[in-house]
């Protein structure tokens, strides 16, 4: 299938894209570059072993949407662009709601015009809200407590509604637990702008010496060790659940299918750190601080559904994913370099 994968240069996206032209599809990337570098773009051609078709569109521009799938010939859209910094969505949320609401609508207009059945949508765990129960289960009400959460929360309900006026559209919402881990080349990998938010790419620059100590969200959770409990999986493994997502709509008359993507195993925070010292070869700083507003002690999936209607298992371990975030940030200390600026020509 000919598929538009929206923040295709993205962590998720880029890793996505290889393993979608792997499986034989003619992957293509639509990305605005707001919050990812056009240096990925040549990383991917060679890893894929051609050139990787890209368009650099803003998917809040209705026209600008409506033109590039008037023209694509696409048969499926997996939409990962969006902005997830949970902190700069409380302080911009306005900024939150029109870019992931704008960009889902843009496309979902272009779609309906254009005769495009299959959508493929980057949810998240995060729906799942502030209490619920482990291991979390699709049945479980959504929520959120923030507006990035809110923006998933909308997004899966904009897409439900779509579908009851569209019978013929079929949707996938993928919720991710915790995504970690990067290609085994080492060539891409997660590359955060700014201050990381989240726990791996934090304890990477730590490992390379980008950042002197890892601070311990809290200790004293209800939990083996004390540390926060979460289902982390492999970047790679994430990938392949979109794979068989895609396959499964192609042959599922449910116009909106569910899964879980976790491995349905906790981990806590001590353990990815003593499981990247051991990719990494030595130990790391760390320091016990105070609890981060709006954790909880625990989240993981039951991935039931996924192992049995898509045949997909997360089995890579925390080990695995330690060692190749680590050969990533360990080959690229500071990230992807800046792609000289300009015109499209420049991706390359
Ligand atoms: C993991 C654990 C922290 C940083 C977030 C978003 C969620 C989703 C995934 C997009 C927790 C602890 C972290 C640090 C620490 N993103 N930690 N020190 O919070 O589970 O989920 O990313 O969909 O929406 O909320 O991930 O990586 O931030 O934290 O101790 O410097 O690491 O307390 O237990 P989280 P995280």
């Amino acid at each position: 299938m000919r598929i538009l994968v929206s923040g295709g240069a993205g962590y998720i996206g880029s890793h996505t894209t290889l393993q979608l032209i792997a499986a034989g599809h003619d992957g293509v990337i639509v990305d605005d570059f707001r919050r990812s570098k056009r240096s990925v773009v040549a990383r991917l051609d060679a890893l894929a072993g051609r050139s990787i078709e890209v368009h650099e569109v803003d998917l809040t521009d209705l026209a600008a949407t409506d033109a590039l799938v008037s023209a694509g010939g696409f048969d499926a859209v997996v939409h990962f662009a969006g902005l997830k910094a949970v902190g700069e969505s409380v302080e911009k949320p306005l900024d939150y709601y029109s870019n992931n609401l704008g960009s889902t609508l843009s496309l979902l207009a272009a779609m309906s015009r254009h005769g495009v059945p299959k959508f493929v949508f980057s949810s998240s765990a995060t729906v799942y809200g502030e209490n619920a129960p482990v291991p979390m289960r699709e049945d479980f009400p959504t929520s959120a407590t923030n507006p990035y959460g809110w923006t998933k929360v909308m997004q899966e309900q904009i897409l439900r509604d779509a579908a009851v006026a569209d019978p013929s559209l079929r949707v996938a919402l993928l919720r991710y637990f915790n995504p970690v881990g990067a290609h085994a080349s080492g060539t891409i990998g997660e590359d955060p702008s700014g201050i990381p938010n989240n726990l791996m790419p934090l304890i990477a620059q730590v490992a390379v010496g980008r950042r002197d100590k890892l601070l311990i969200y809290g200790d004293d959770y209800p939990t083996p060790d004390g540390t926060g409990r979460r289902d982390y999986l492999h970047v790679e493994d994430l990938a392949a659940g979109h794979v068989a997502a895609l396959d499964r709509l192609g042959t599922t008359d449910v116009t909106v299918s569910t899964w879980n993507l976790g491995t349905g195993t906790p981990t806590s925070v001590r353990e990815v750190v003593d499981a990247f010292s051991r990719a990494c070869g030595h130990e790391l700083p760390v320091e016990v601080a105070p609890r981060r507003a709006g954790d909880v002690a625990e989240s993981y999936a039951d991935p039931s559904r996924a192992e049995a209607e898509l045949g997909w298992r997360a089995d890579r371990t925390i080990d695995q994913m330690c060692e190749d975030t680590w050969r990533w940030q360990s080959q690229n200390p500071d990230g992807y370099p800046d792609a000289p600026s300009g015109s499209s020509s420049d991706l390359r």
